[in-house]
């Protein structure tokens, strides 16, 4: 995940304007004397002294003269571009060389100081998530509840990916970014949901309540929402590549977003599958994915199908299955030895949540196991595309809504007549 260029050092960020380049060479922030030599260390320093005046001057002549980050005649927006990076990646297709083209609202700009005095300097007290890519911690920012992902100088790649998609991608299934700040580390700031991640409501230890099974539907058709919205009805379409529970947000009314974009790809439409570098989480990756690095959206897809197995047995994608937790199986493979049988439903109760207890429509769990295989398929073909999946996990929810054990018992009639049995 470290990203040295050709010459083996870190790529420069650079913000650009309409009336000037200015290039803050991360590696010098970084390097502290480690990555260059002690002679070199000598001359850079130098050099970096020279960068961080000539930076100070210019940024304070900017402000002075309201000329700011002009763009299209507004004071308001400016690009922010990390150049120098040597891969071919698609991220920065359409940019020339060395830019990504990204136009942020000036107000979308904190500086460092906002941000630790948000974060306590970012307290323990105040760290509410760790992924693979940086710490988020919660802070007040300008009046605003925020949670605020702090990176290191190397996942560069991965905050361009983020601050791109989120500033071009608007939907209310989408988790919401505010801003960004480029000072000692990257750091993205998004607005905050409070009621963790989906991971730690199916299997976290800190005393939630079960999510109720029709809240589990509504939280996967959320996100089947989401992900429709970026694989259908953005220009160019985009790829999360990384759908995992750790990476569903719930906010109070557990209602859910999609967060985490640092992995996504954007392809053209109608390219089909590109061949890329693997990443992604293990248990969620679809075969062709994790063999041959073909991407396509159907890769979103077959993530998707295993949220959907999580939200049904809260088992992680990965399962230990004897006591000494040297031997695993894929959540996929273990409710395919179920859907196989002619009649599944034993096999399907005892992979249930056992958290839910019978307070749920076995058909309803019947229904999405199936819709979960689909998505899982093996070939990507063959798994439908996420707005047949929004339609089909709609018609669920409208008949899980009011679903309520009680009736269940007392008439059994409707729960056949439901079941089609
Ligand atoms: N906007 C947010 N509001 C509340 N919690 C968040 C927010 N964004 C992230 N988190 C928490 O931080 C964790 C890691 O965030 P994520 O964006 O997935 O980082 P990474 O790229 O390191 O995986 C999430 O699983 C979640 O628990
Ligand atoms: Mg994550």
């Amino acid at each position: 995940m470290v990203m040295l260029d050709q010459n083996g050092t870190f790529p420069p960020l650079k913000i650009s304007t309409r009336g000037g380049h200015l290039y803050l060479f991360i590696w010098m922030r970084l390097s502290g004397g480690s990555t260059a030599g002690v002679s070199l260390g000598a001359v850079f320093g130098v050099l970096f002294f020279a960068i961080c005046i000539y930076f100070v001057v210019y940024q304070r002549k900017r402000v002075a003269e309201g000329s700011l980050l002009l763009e299209n005649g507004s004071k308001h927006v400016h690009d922010v571009n990390i150049g120098g990076t040597t891969n071919s990646d698609p991220l920065s297709g359409g940019a020339p060389p060395g830019a990504t083209g990204i136009t942020v609202d000036k107000s979308a700009e904190f500086t460092y100081e906002e941000l630790a005095t948000a974060t306590n300097d970012f307290s323990l007290a105040n760290k509410i998530g760790q992924g693979g890519f940086g710490v988020v911690y919660y802070g007040e920012l300008r009046g605003e509840k925020t949670a605020i992902k702090k990176m290191d100088m190397q996942a560069s790649k991965e905050f361009l990916a983020e601050l791109k998609v989120l500033t071009h991608v608007h939907h209310l299934n989408l988790v919401r970014l505010i801003g960004y700040c480029v000072e000692d580390s990257l750091f993205l700031v998004y607005e905050f949901i409070g009621n963790g991640n989906l991971s730690q409501h199916l299997r976290g230890s800190s005393g939630r309540e079960p999510i109720p099974w029709a809240t589990r539907v509504q939280i996967a058709l959320d996100s089947a929402r989401g992900l429709e919205y970026i694989h259908e009805h953005t220009v160019p379409v985009y790829i999360h590549r990384d759908i995992k529970s750790p990476n569903i947000l719930i906010d109070e009314s557990f209602r859910a977003k999609v967060a985490d974009f640092g992995l996504t790809k954007l392809i053209e439409v109608g390219s089909g599958s590109l061949q890329t570098r693997l990443v992604g989480t293990f248990g969620y990756m679809p075969p062709e994915y994790a063999q041959y690095g073909e991407v396509s959206p159907k890769i979103d897809v077959y993530a998707f199908g295993v949220v959907l197995f999580e939200l049904i047995s809260a088992k992680e994608a990965i399962v230990k299955t004897n006591e000494f937790g040297n031997e695993s199986k894929g959540l996929v493979g273990l409710f395919e030895e179920v859907l196989i049988l002619s009649d599944p439903s034993e096999g399907l109760r005892k992979l249930v949540d056992p958290r839910l207890g019978v307070d749920y429509p076995p058909d309803s769990v019947h229904k999405v196991s199936l819709l979960a295989r689909a998505c899982t398929h093996e070939n990507p073909q063959l798994r439908p595309s996420m707005r047949s999946i929004v339609v089909a996990l709609m018609t669920l929810s409208s008949s899980t809504e009011d679903w309520d054990v009680g009736s269940f018992y007392e008439n059994q009639d409707l729960v056949q007549l439901m079941s089609g049995r």
